[in-house]
């Protein structure tokens, strides 16, 4: 593969160095997949204040994308003259903005101090270590990036354990820069906060935690929008090289970007205390003792998500579509579709009836064998539309035929701004993925379980559990609710 460090040196560009090996972009990568999010200036100014306070010989910007962290540094350079001798080698792989961002002041400001190289910061090779490294690295889940199992054994190799090929691209990210931190070394990253909580999230945890790499964590509120056009909440990870054995981490929650000048601890908990496989979140609420107590809903029932059709549009049908489609109701079955169809704790009949009345799509297409006619007409409709063709129902033995699980007693809604709700299902109908199914275990009572997980106590234990988006926006998976602690309440029949 053609090399292509390019090392910015006033007047003429540098050679390229033979004995480094780059991978640049096959072909263009859309904004989406090289993760394109970027740091609001005041936010680079506290990384790079951060990051630089040990006066690097050589810092490290593995993301570089339009600047920012180096523009703060410049900036930070011109007040403290000690910075003026620290050399930047920044790495990124999108030629279109490496190229801008060679082109910019700073850039210019630096002249041979800068080493900026088009490649792929996970394949390129760095000589020596690093005094600091400054980064947002891109965002990309594991479906979408294109690390392939030579870059995720080599981690594994390194880190001397597997890393979860779940991985979302920055976790390696943050990987590889602490790799490549010289003894006393700082790096200083903003991320989103989700590798706090998920489950890709452990082994990240658990190595730094091995590691004592982690001096401070610092977690934004999740109203706080850091990243303004993304939905997500964002955490800054301060990791230092030899650190000393009983220091402790720091954790901290700041609600607005100003406060990271000056915001205090909200907790500082010894290394051995922090547990890899918990959720960390809660540990940034200075209301809770960071806790789960009690008995977990998993003891008493299993969660398991909605029915998926592939095509809501086309399996989940108005009762005027019924009637237009010829469709009996024989051929369908009642199926809530989205959460703001339910208005209360209880799904009853006469809630059903109503959204018959408002024509809502309710009725899941669920044939009978031998196919009628009518029906007949309607399969064949949606196979001119190209439905059988789609991800689900391509997957599915019959395209056409959903998932056959019995309607759940208890049902909870996936997302949610104010609190979960959970429902009980008196109608006995089925739902889709806007909620997740509870079925309690042999011997427990729905309506007694309800009535536990409808506490207000309960909603303070969900937070637990449940993954932060941004502007207010709350997650549960189906193992998420499954480790709800309960409050004490006997949910036996
Ligand atoms: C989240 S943006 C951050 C950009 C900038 N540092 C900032 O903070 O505003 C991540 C940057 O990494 C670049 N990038 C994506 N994949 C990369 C890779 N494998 N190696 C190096 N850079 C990559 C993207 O093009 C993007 O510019």
């Amino acid at each position: 593969m053609a090399a292509s460090t390019r090392t910015l040196k006033r007047p003429t560009q540098r050679k390229l160095r033979p004995n480094v090996r780059e991978h640049p972009p096959r072909r263009p990568a859309s904004p989406r997949a090289l993760g394109q999010v970027f740091t609001p200036p005041v936010v680079a100014e506290f990384l790079v204040r951060w990051a630089t306070a040990v006066v690097p010989r050589r810092l490290l910007d593995p993301a570089v994308g339009d600047g920012v962290f180096i523009r703060a540094f410049v900036e930070r350079s011109q007040r403290d003259t000690r910075l003026r001798r620290t050399r930047i080698i920044a790495c990124e792989l999108d030629p279109r903005l490496a190229a801008r961002f060679s082109a910019s002041s700073e850039a210019r400001a630096l002249g041979g101090r800068l080493e900026l190289r088009t490649a792929d910061f996970l394949r390129a090779r760095f000589d020596g270590g690093f005094d600091a490294a400054v980064c947002n690295p891109p965002y990309v889940r594991h479906h979408d990036h294109a690390c392939d199992d030579g870059i995720f054994d080599a981690f594994d190799r390194r880190l001397g354990r597997r890393v979860p090929r779940t991985t979302n691209l920055y976790g390696l990210f943050m990987l590889r820069i602490w790799s490549l931190l010289a003894p006393g070394g700082r790096a200083a990253i903003i991320t989103p906060a989700e590798w706090l909580n998920a489950d890709f999230g452990r082994t990240l945890k658990r190595y730094f935690l091995d590691e004592n790499a982690i001096d401070e964590i610092i977690h934004f509120d999740h109203r706080a929008t850091v990243f303004n056009d993304v939905l997500t909440t964002a955490a800054i990870t301060l990791l230092r090289r030899g650190r000393r054995s009983n220091e402790p981490v720091r954790l901290r929650r700041v609600r607005r970007t100003r406060e990271l000048f000056s915001g205090r601890t909200t907790r500082a908990v010894a290394r051995d205390e922090l547990d890899p496989d918990a959720k960390w979140s809660p540990l940034f609420d200075p209301d809770s003792n960071g806790a789960s107590a009690g008995a977990k809903l998993e003891q008493f029932a299993r969660c398991v998500r909605g029915i998926a059709t592939g095509a809501n549009e086309f399996f989940v049908l108005r009762p005027s579509e019924l009637l237009r489609h010829g469709l009996d109701r024989a051929d369908v079955r009642i199926c809530v579709s989205k959460a703001a169809h339910i208005r209360g704790p209880r799904l009853t009949r006469s809630d059903v009836q109503r959204l018959i009345d408002a024509d809502e799509r309710i009725y899941l297409l669920d044939p009978r064998t031998p196919l009628r006619p009518a029906v007949r007409r309607y399969l064949a409709l949606g196979r001119r539309a190209g439905v059988h063709r789609r991800y689900l129902p391509a997957h599915r033995p019959i395209w056409y035929r959903p998932e056959q699980r019995d309607p759940a007693p208890v049902w909870i809604n996936v997302f949610a701004r104010s609190g979960f709700r959970f429902v009980r299902n008196e109608a006995g109908v089925s739902h889709l993925t806007a909620f997740h199914s509870i079925y309690p275990h042999d011997g427990i009572d729905a309506d007694r379980l309800h009535a536990l997980l409808s506490r207000r106590d309960t909603q303070r234990r969900i937070a637990a559990e449940q993954r932060l988006y941004a502007a207010g926006l709350r997650k549960l998976e189906p193992r998420d609710v499954e480790r709800i602690a309960l409050p004490r309440g006997d949910v036996r029949i």
